[in-house]
């Protein structure tokens, strides 16, 4: 495997703990674990920090001088970029839906400004019009004399899966030391990266646990599609000989009223979460994800382990609804 030939930047505070999680266990009447990538240790933590190891340093192994990307205006994603491209050397310009909105920055808004991010605005309400902008950006700053590197939404390649494959091969060495076996891995799924990365980190180790993701952004069949395309691209260039991931598991029925605005179930899964663990699930992945595993908790005949993905930030910001407030 070409796992440690890929150039990394070492952003993250790793291993990120897994810890048990007894009281939740005992509410619910199945093993509960749960991976704290919340705790990854660059800005306020979350998934996209592994991600970003990966793709930071192939900016920098391609000789960039800037990061662009985009999402919504209180995007983990964005935020987490700015914050690594500053711990890079690199600048960092943002494409962002909609409009700027009214007011003081809130949630990952204060962190993109601390950052010093430079920030352009879609003036289209639609979350894809981010896709055109950066990549017309891009090329602004190419022909302008920049040497800028280009991130899809939520840091969606081959290259930032690598960081959940690399994290699937940590799990299961916490795994073996607790002697746990569990029999399915809950996460949130957006930009389906994080899924994927851990799907071929499942296949190769010929895990005993089922990925199972919970669509919180996109439609369940697009997520699927995702999923397969990008763990098929991040084990060729990794070198992998993995089954394909024909059939990714993703979960849909939690989104609630929409991306981006919490859910009565996500808020139940977040209290529960709060009030047994003293664990803070954010309002628009991870309760979502827990109301799943909740529901998940009822069938799984063993260890369920939930993947804590972060978005703190979120936890913060009162719904503005899915276009002011959306994170995608
Ligand atoms: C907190 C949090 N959890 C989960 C996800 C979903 O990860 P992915 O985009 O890799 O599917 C995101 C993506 O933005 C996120 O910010």
């Amino acid at each position: 495997m070409r796992l440690s030939r890929l150039p990394r930047t070492p952003l993250a505070a790793l291993p990120t703990p897994l810890q048990p999680a007894p009281r939740l266990s005992e509410a619910l009447g199945a093993t509960v674990l749960v991976k704290r990538d919340d705790l990854t240790g660059l800005g306020l933590g979350g998934n996209k920090v592994r991600k970003l190891e990966y793709l930071v340093a192939d900016a920098l192994a391609r000789g960039a001088d800037a990061l662009v990307t985009g999402g919504g205006a209180q995007s983990n994603h964005t935020a987490l970029t700015a914050l690594a491209a500053a711990r890079a050397g690199l600048s960092v310009h943002l494409v962002v839906h909609g409009d700027p909105v009214e007011g003081p920055p809130r949630g990952n808004g204060v962190l993109t400004a601390l950052a010093g991010a430079s920030v352009t605005h879609t003036h289209d309400p639609d979350r894809a019009s981010v896709d055109t902008g950066i990549e017309r950006l891009g090329r602004r700053l190419a022909e302008a004399g920049r040497r800028p590197y280009v991130i899809p939404r939520g840091g969606a390649t081959a290259v930032g899966c690598v960081g959940y494959l690399g994290a699937s091969l940590e799990l299961a060495s916490q795994l073996e030391q607790l002697g746990v076996s569990p029999t399915h891995l809950v996460l949130a799924t957006g930009s389906c990266g994080t899924q994927a990365g851990l799907e071929v980190g499942a296949r190769w180790l010929q895990a005993t646990y089922r990925v199972v993701g919970v669509a919180v952004s996109r439609p369940r069949q697009e997520c699927v599609r995702r999923v397969r395309t990008l763990a098929g691209a991040c084990a060729e260039l990794t070198g992998l000989d993995v089954a394909a991931v024909g059939d990714p598991e993703v979960l849909d029925g939690y989104l609630g009223p929409g991306h981006g605005t919490p859910s009565p179930e996500g808020r139940a899964a977040a209290e529960l979460a709060a009030r047994t663990e003293g664990l803070v699930l954010d309002p628009v992945f991870t309760a979502k994800a827990m109301a799943a595993l909740v529901d998940l908790s009822r069938e799984a005949a063993g260890p369920i382990v939930f993947w804590h993905t972060g978005g703190a930030p979120g936890a913060f910001v009162p719904s503005l609804g899915p276009v002011a407030g959306g994170r995608g």
